[in-house]
């Protein structure tokens, strides 16, 4: 009886030294089955109160089961202990601070001379164009001799060409576009073809590579009046006011007659002698056009005698130029980031 007395002494000092050591409910539940698992020391105690003489039995029974009460309802209320303060832990953790500030994302946008490209072409499907595509590595026959311009013809020294293996260039212009268009859907036909083009320039206001929109309307009884009225339209459109325009005489082997479109300096309208912009003349130039060439139709095998058409060439870089007030036509093509996220807005 004595050694019991001892043992259970013993155990239940060792159980309460544990039981302060206990951090969380993993620990709790081990120490729970250490001492009161079926297995436990516990069981094993009250194995031993067999082997007392039978009148010492029932008060070492009693003992052992007080303990049992003892320890059940330690590791209950330490429990409790354990849950409130894993509960705080968590809210802790789970904790947000719905006051902070949201954390900015960067955005993406188009780069000025594609937005401008898109702006251009939705004028255009306006007024009822569609959009057709071409090769950039072209041949010489559409660059060249399908639009009124043969071998050793002299307009072929206006645009430096880089030449390609096997006889191919890359297009000087989207005018080759015209011509496939011709033969592809026939007329009547409406259609603005924008892309890349590339010729042996390079200076502050040429880049090797630059972009065009060509246009080309084909009908019965088309006039230069119908041309004049929709470039007009269209420089209204794309500078978002009323804008004054002026067509010069010119010359392009492609059409006849041919002429240039300037439009009134959107920076100084013509008011300031110094203006960087216009250098000075009021003007600036947005397009090249004409009345298409008849040869040019028939390249195209479309019949002059019933057909005729006008057609344009904008470039598109300098129109984003204007547009955003630019002057170095260098930015929209060394990849500046600072200049990319919107510097130019
Ligand atoms: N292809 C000419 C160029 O690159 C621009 C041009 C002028 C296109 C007159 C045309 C046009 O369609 O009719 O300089």
């Amino acid at each position: 009886m004595a050694d019991l007395v001892e043992e259970t002494k013993r155990l239940r000092e060792e159980f309460y030294f544990k039981l302060n050591a206990t951090s969380s409910s993993e620990d709790l539940r081990d120490l729970q089955i250490f001492y009161l698992g079926r297995k436990g020391a516990l069981t094993g105690l009250l194995k031993t109160v067999g082997s007392l003489p039978p009148q010492e039995r029932p008060e070492a029974g009693r003992a052992v089961n007080a303990l049992r009460e003892e320890l059940e309802e330690a590791i209950k209320s330490r429990r409790d202990e354990i849950l409130s303060l894993e509960e705080e832990e968590l809210e802790e953790k789970q904790w947000v601070d719905v006051t902070l500030p949201g954390r900015g994302r960067p955005w993406g946008r188009f780069h000025p001379v594609i937005q401008v490209m898109h702006d251009v072409i939705e004028i255009f499907l306006g007024m009822g164009f569609s959009v057709a595509l071409g090769p950039e590595v072209e041949d010489d026959f559409h660059n060249f001799e399908a639009l009124n311009i043969p071998p050793h013809h002299p307009a072929r020294d206006m645009q430096d060409t880089f030449y390609v293996d096997g006889g191919l260039l890359l297009r000087t212009h989207t005018s080759p576009v015209q011509v496939r268009s011709m033969l592809r859907y026939g007329a009547p036909l409406r259609v603005v073809c924008p892309g890349r083009v590339y010729r042996r320039d390079s200076d502050p206001t040429h880049s090797p590579m630059f972009h065009q929109l060509e246009g080309l309307l084909v009908d019965e009884g088309v006039s230069v009046a119908d041309l004049k009225g929709c470039l007009e339209q269209f420089a209204k459109l794309v500078f978002g006011r009323p804008v004054k325009t002026r067509f010069r005489a010119s010359y392009f082997p492609f059409t006849e007659p041919s002429m240039e479109t300037d439009v009134e300096c959107i920076v100084c309208s013509g008011k300031d002698p110094s203006c960087r912009v216009c250098k000075g003349t009021g003007w600036l130039e947005i397009a090249g056009e004409g009345m298409v060439h008849p040869n040019v139709l028939r390249a195209g095998n479309i019949d002059p005698e019933r057909y005729n058409g006008f057609a344009w060439g904008i470039g598109l870089d300098r129109i984003a130029m204007l547009k955003y007030g630019l002057n170095d036509l260098r930015v929209l093509f060394t990849g500046d980031l600072a200049f990319l996220q919107g510097g130019w807005l």
